[in-house]
């Protein structure tokens, strides 16, 4: 199983996301290989914003290794869902998608989760505050969406 997670700039939610799930994934064993984009390239090639390394680090999780990079075209062949942070995001992967097999890979991802809460907001002009309330939408949404997965029977476990 192959998850996509996909923000603005691939440098504050979606590098936490694919933190947080590679954990969780590693820590259950499970099949899961986790990658993030940004639907602009403004910031290819660097890393993570310092407040998500730092949230991230906080919860015992290093993502100071990740490097932004933009959405490909392939990623809509290659993966089995993309996962959207906001609507924003949302609607530019429907633009980009170029078949009815590409549009049913990609959910908002809150919404997938079945949360409360429907986006995860841009932190990039808040404060450490801000990166703290989407290190824990994102931390339940991930807890949700491999439940939903394992209980759809959609992940395997990994061989020990
Ligand atoms: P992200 O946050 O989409 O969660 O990575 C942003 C990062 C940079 C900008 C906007 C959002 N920016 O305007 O440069």
């Amino acid at each position: 199983m192959k998850i996509l997670m996909v923000c603005l700039g691939n440098i504050c939610r979606s590098p936490l996301a694919e933190g947080i799930m590679q954990n969780m994934a590693r820590e259950k064993n499970l099949d899961l290989l986790i990658d993030s984009a940004g639907t602009s390239a403004w910031h290819e090639g660097e890393r993570p914003d310092r407040r998500s390394i730092a949230v991230a680090q906080k919860n015992g999780i290093n993502i100071s290794n990740l490097r932004s990079r933009p959405l490909h075209r392939s990623d809509f062949d290659e993966f089995d869902y993309l996962f959207a942070m906001d609507l924003q995001n949302l609607d530019d992967l429907k633009t980009m998608a170029e078949t009815d097999h590409h549009l049913k890979k990609i959910h908002l991802f809150l919404e997938f989760a079945e949360m409360k809460v429907k986006e995860v907001p841009d932190p990039y002009y808040t404060t450490e505050n801000g990166f703290e309330y989407v290190y824990q939408l994102l931390n339940d949404a991930c807890e949700k969406t491999i439940q939903k997965l394992q209980v759809n029977n959609r992940i395997n476990k990994t061989i020990q």
